[in-house]
């Protein structure tokens, strides 16, 4: 048997990885084994290339293919062998934060996203992805005092372009993609997120 690919997605500042814990414990009550992985990373080279994507300013084009090379080494090197092996994954962010983030966020044709989307993991998909939800206004309460990446420093124009893609994304796929409220009370969320692993 095949493992499952969960992966964990939203706007900077919605708390999803407060939530990839419990996910990962939830899904250990059904499944033989269960690992938590991340992007840009899961790898020595791909954890490499992060530091040099969220630190350095570079264009988007050249940010793209550097998330999507780190991308490629943790599919091979990781997530098909491990769901090969019947190993379910929950995993911190995949190729719906491109399309959101490089593709809405920062204009870069989804042309270009597609190919090397299929370049990086043909006939892979998660089969099940939680898009954490929230306001500007909370996203930025809950990111106060901590120290941000160049991500997390776009301005509000960014982050609502960010916001409605996943949204879309959401409404284009209603099967895999879930939006999650994440201004709820964290027992809100969870109860949320496991009626929503229950058919997984
Ligand atoms: P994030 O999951 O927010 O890390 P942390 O919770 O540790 O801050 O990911 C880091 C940033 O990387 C995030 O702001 C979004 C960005 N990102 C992209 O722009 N495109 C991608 O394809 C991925 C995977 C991440």
């Amino acid at each position: 048997m095949k493992g499952r690919f969960v992966t964990l997605e939203g706007v900077d500042g919605a708390g999803k990885s407060t939530h990839q814990q419990f996910v990962a414990d939830f899904l250990a009550t059904k499944a033989p084994h269960v690992i938590q992985t991340r992007e840009p990373g899961g790898t020595d080279l791909a954890e490499r290339l992060r530091e040099a994507i969220l630190q350095n300013p570079m264009a988007p084009e050249v940010e793209t293919l550097l998330i999507f090379a780190a991308r490629a080494d943790h599919v091979t090197r990781v997530i098909r062998p491990a769901l090969d092996a019947g190993t379910w994954i929950v995993c911190d962010r995949f190729t719906d934060a491109s399309v959101a983030y490089q593709g809405a966020g920062k204009g870069v044709p989804a042309d270009l996203i597609q190919r090397l989307s299929a370049a990086a993991h043909a006939g892979l998909a998660p089969d099940r992805t939680f898009v954490f939800d929230c306001s500007y206004e909370v996203s930025q309460q809950r990111l106060a005092g901590k120290k941000l990446d160049r991500f997390e420093r776009e301005d509000r124009a960014f982050f609502e372009r960010v916001r409605n893609r996943y949204l879309e994304l959401a409404k284009a796929e209603p099967r895999r993609v879930r939006v999650i409220d994440a201004a709820q009370p964290l027992p809100e969320i969870r109860k949320a997120l496991e009626c929503n692993l229950a058919d997984l």
